[in-house]
């Protein structure tokens, strides 16, 4: 049978996924610890690449992974093209707008300056909003554009508020949910569907056996 490729983001949603993996017994060798970047599990002819959260839905889109892992929040702002076939149970979180308390987000007056690394999602947000806004794309710590004055706001996502309070910031609106998602690119999903299909029985099949959060 043909080799799966799955793509797993470094970070939190990475080690979330490892810990599943595990109890769905595939992917027993990945040490998220190690400077290692691709783990094979020779048993399940599976291989393992690890890649930045941004980076594992262009790796999906462009088949060079079949399946990966991945929030909702990127899939969101890339707009790629690739089946999302199963939400998973982690990797909750908030997109929401932040800022100094009392921040007044929306003005027709005024155009509202925005730091964020979701450049596309935002500006489609506050037009449909009918807020005009001038963007500034940040690559990480973008909490600290509010407070050096470099923006009004951020847009980013919440998980449990401490890097906002640790800020002096606040949620100013919630824009939407996220999770963790499993996607799949178009071609190997019918190439390797057998294969991908019995990873999400066994992923559901855990599921069950987890009480919600
Ligand atoms: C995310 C996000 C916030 C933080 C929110 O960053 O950009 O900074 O998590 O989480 P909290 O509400 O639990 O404090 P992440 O740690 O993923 O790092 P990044 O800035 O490199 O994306």
């Amino acid at each position: 049978m043909d080799k799966l490729r799955i793509a797993i983001p470094k970070g939190r949603i990475g080690e979330d996924t490892v810990e599943l993996f595990k109890k769905i017994k595939i992917g027993r060798s990945i040490d998220m610890k190690s400077r290692k970047l691709v783990f094979n599990d020779y048993e399940n002819n599976i291989e393992f690449v690890l890649l930045k959260n941004a980076d594992v839905i262009t790796y999906v889109e462009n088949g060079v992974a079949d399946i990966g892992i991945v929030g909702k929040d990127m899939i969101i702002e890339s707009k790629k093209d690739v089946y999302e076939l199963h939400n998973l149970k982690f990797g909750y979180c908030q997109m929401c707008i932040a800022g100094k308390e009392d921040k007044e987000i929306y003005n027709s007056d005024s155009v509202l300056k925005v730091a964020t690394k979701f450049t596309k999602s935002t500006k489609e947000y506050f037009e449909n909003k009918g807020q005009e806004i001038s963007i500034i794309k940040l690559n990480g710590s973008v909490e600290l554009a509010p407070v050096l004055g470099l923006t009004d706001v951020i847009v980013d996502i919440v998980e449990t508020g401490s890097t906002l309070k640790a800020n002096g910031l606040k949620v100013l609106e919630k824009m939407y949910p996220v999770n963790s998602m499993l996607i799949c690119n178009k071609i190997s999903y019918r190439f390797k569907y057998e294969k991908i299909n019995k990873i999400i029985k066994n992923i559901i099949e855990v599921e069950g056996d987890e009480i919600d959060d």
